[in-house]
């Protein structure tokens, strides 16, 4: 597979893979909806790796294709499975959106440059788990989001897309988290145009 397959010469077909309430995946359902309004792009599939995500939900509200696929303790089996699910939605590229599973190198190959993810903060600092937490802890004035190339490491691939938040005195990790979530919704769709553009790549 060629390092950066765009631009294409036609709509792009989008996947979306989260594991919980699916905010960000609505905000990519606004910007490029399943009807195919947009020239640029339109979500065809949703797959999360958890029975009761409510972005499953979302997903068929919209009659877009909402698969479960679990995860457990067998990462290849999943994997297998959404490879097959790619392919059969010709997908181009593979948004992961609160998705709490790691890919495993093998895949992330397979699909070089067609990954990207959305992380709680301006990588590289506070990279995996709890990164609002971290981000408080370390007493930092300011935090963020960052939608990135998926690569290997754990957030650790070419950032596309960066939206600062300030850090307020009498911030939780609530309310950081929602101010974060905010800019990650006008993040995503803007960061999914640049990497369909070819302006941004891997
Ligand atoms: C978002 O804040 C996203 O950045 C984070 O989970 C939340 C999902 O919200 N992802 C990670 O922490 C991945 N390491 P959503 O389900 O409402 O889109």
């Amino acid at each position: 597979m060629p390092e950066s397959p765009f631009p294409l010469a036609r709509q792009a077909r989008l996947a979306v893979f989260a594991s919980g309430r699916g905010s960000n995946l609505a905000s990519l359902l606004a910007a490029f909806p399943p009807a195919g309004d947009e020239p640029l792009a339109a979500v065809r599939l949703v797959l999360s790796d958890r029975a009761g995500a409510y972005a499953l939900e979302r997903a068929e509200a919209v009659g877009v294709a909402a698969v479960h696929v679990p995860f457990g303790r067998d990462r290849d089996g999943f994997e297998r499975r959404a490879d097959a699910l790619l392919r059969e939605y010709a997908v181009d590229l593979v948004c992961l959106a609160g998705f709490m599973r790691v890919l495993s190198p093998a895949f992330v190959e397979r699909w070089q440059g067609r990954v990207i993810n959305v992380h709680p903060s301006l990588l590289p600092a506070f990279r995996g788990l709890h990164a609002q937490r971290q981000a408080l802890e370390a007493g930092v004035r300011e935090s963020g989001c960052t939608v990135h190339f998926v690569d290997a490491g754990i957030d650790t691939g070419r950032a596309i897309v960066q939206r600062r938040v300030v850090l307020e005195a009498d911030d939780d990790e609530a309310s950081l988290a929602a101010r974060i979530l905010d800019q990650e919704h006008i993040a995503y769709p803007e960061a999914v145009r640049l990497v369909l553009r070819g302006e941004v790549r891997p």
